[in-house]
């Protein structure tokens, strides 16, 4: 059975005191809810905030990105051991980043070894464009995006990564796969990880979606067999939306 694993995706927002007045509802909020692995992906300049706020929670913190250099002149860059002073997780290939820092697969692959290098978990994201799905080419892009961004990882590697398919099309839009759609995309995904790696990793690996999940449509998509968690954006900046999608059956 794979453990359910949600993460809120905050993006760049937040300040430290509008921080703290979220976590204090949060953690009313959640209160009950079981069987699950809670993320809160922050900005950087929360990272300390948030790990001191959940202390004895077992919720989990991410960063939302990591240069893949160990150390030097690359001002204004985050390394893998920096993050890792407060972060468990790290989002990496997020839609964002491959649209507005030009991210490719191969800056993705390298930043997915810094992050493990250093023992942090990685949401590994990818997923297709409005277009790509228009010409046909959604599992293609997918399979692509999987292999290159997975390309020398050791299955031992692989327990520290948990893939999340997000459309890019579905990103913010309000117009979230159906639950169907997506389920075609993970089932494809966990058959990838066969060849790539072996069974037992393609079993194992949690496949999650993100782009526009709200506390309305998780629960039919959580449902799917291949769809193991969600990477909720918008919805997740509000502490009782967030918490409902957590806690949905
Ligand atoms: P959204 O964002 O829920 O606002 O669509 C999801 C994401 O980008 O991770």
């Amino acid at each position: 059975m794979r453990k359910r694993f949600i993460a809120g995706n905050w993006k760049m927002h937040k300040t430290k005191e509008e921080s703290l007045a979220y976590m204090q509802e949060f953690r009313q909020y959640i209160q009950g809810a079981k069987d699950v692995d809670i993320v809160l992906a922050v900005p950087f300049t929360l990272l300390e905030t948030i790990k001191k706020e959940i202390e004895n929670t077992g919720i989990g913190v991410a960063a939302q990105n990591i240069f893949y250099e160990e150390q030097g002149a690359f001002t204004g860059e985050v390394s893998a051991a920096m993050a890792k002073d407060f972060a468990d997780y790290v989002i990496i290939g997020h839609s964002e980043r491959r649209k507005y820092f030009n991210e490719t697969n191969e800056i993705v692959n390298k930043k997915i070894k810094a992050a493990i290098g250093k023992g942090l978990k990685v949401i590994f994201c990818l997923g297709e464009t409005q277009d790509e799905r228009n010409q046909g080419k959604t599992k293609q892009v997918a399979e692509t995006q999987l292999r290159e961004g997975l390309a020398g990882l050791t299955i031992d590697n692989m327990k520290s990564i948990i893939i999340a398919y997000e459309p890019v099309w579905a990103i913010g839009t309000g117009n979230t796969a159906t639950p169907e759609q997506a389920e075609e995309v993970h089932a494809f995904l966990r058959e990838i990880l066969k060849p790539v790696f072996n069974d037992q990793v393609a079993q194992e690996t949690r496949i999650i979606y993100g782009g526009s999940v709200n506390p309305e449509n998780a629960s039919a998509i959580l449902q799917k067999e291949n769809i193991d968690g969600c990477l909720p954006g918008g919805a997740s900046l509000d502490p009782q939306k967030l918490a409902n999608i957590i806690k949905s059956q």
